[in-house]
């Protein structure tokens, strides 16, 4: 059977990828920059050494691939390829993404027969969500395959913080359920803490990011009774993005543990990334 092997929380922006281009693939960049850059080689080094064969991430497209007339609430990717969207900056040099068929449509199924209502997109183009962070954790050409599924966190109605809570449960039971010898990471990816309209445009707060990294391991069920809009109060509106994490921490299952946390503060967006292993039960030998 399929083994989750680990599940990773990081935030994306367009900046933490433009700034990766410019740093001339890691060897460059600017001091605030640099700071995100040396946090994350631990997660490099970890799931190198982890080595998933797929990787299922939950994230957000923003209005790059999906527009304003049908926006789903949930769009998994089957196909072979997700190539990169151009978000009105031209394409970056980074290489698209590699599909597995297979597993797209096991998620698809099997997430559809836990009732979930998905789009199921063929040919979904990614954006910043997923390509902005990819190149600090792993290596190119990417050394897994990828599965994307896209939550809206655009517009309202989003979904509540509970749906995705029911959504990780599943995916953690569909990935253990699949009968092939692969090993498979978790991505969610949102946040952190930002805001990017109205008054309060700019509005971070790292000491939010560090306590939510701190508490998403141990003490996830608190979070997930926090309503949205305090996420949103506190660390701005699209600070919202932080409950799909719930999503993979829940897939994990109940006790996990904490392999690695970081977080800092370039511009604009607070980032930060979590790496957590599930326990397994006493007496159990992984
Ligand atoms: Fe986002």
């Amino acid at each position: 059977m399929a083994k989750l092997i680990a599940g990773l929380g990081i935030s994306h922006s367009p900046g933490m990828g433009t700034e990766y281009d410019k740093s001339s693939h890691g060897t460059n960049f600017p001091p605030e920059w640099q700071v995100w850059f040396d946090g994350t080689r631990a997660l490099h080094d970890a799931i190198g050494e982890l080595a998933p064969d797929h990787v299922f991430v939950i994230y957000n497209d923003h209005l790059n691939h999906f527009d304003l007339d049908n926006y789903p609430t949930f769009a998994l990717g089957i196909g072979d390829r997700f190539r990169q969207v151009d978000e009105g900056f031209g394409l970056r040099p980074i290489e698209d993404l590699e599909g597995d068929p297979g597993w797209g449509v096991h998620f698809a199924e099997e997430l559809v027969a836990r009732d979930f209502d998905l789009s199921i997109c063929h040919n979904m183009a990614v954006d910043h969500g997923i390509l902005s962070w990819m190149a600090y954790v792993a290596q190119p050409p990417w050394p897994f395959t990828v599965t994307p599924l896209a939550v809206n966190m655009i517009r309202q109605p989003m979904p509540r913080p509970q749906r995705l809570v029911t959504l990780g449960r599943a995916i953690g039971e569909i990935i253990r359920a699949r009968p092939v010898d692969e090993k498979v990471l978790v991505v969610a990816t949102g946040g952190m803490s930002h805001q990017i309209s109205g008054g309060r445009f700019g509005l971070a707060n790292p000491t939010f990011d560090r306590w939510f990294l701190d508490q998403l391991g141990p003490n996830a069920e608190r979070l997930f009774d926090i309503p949205v809009e305090e996420y949103m109060r506190v660390g701005g509106t699209e600070a919202a993005e932080l409950t799909m994490w719930f999503a993979m921490r829940v897939a994990l299952g109940d006790k996990v543990d904490t392999l690695y946390r970081f977080n800092t503060f370039p511009k604009i967006t607070g980032c930060g990334a979590v790496l957590l292993a599930p326990r397994a039960p006493e007496g159990v030998l992984q």
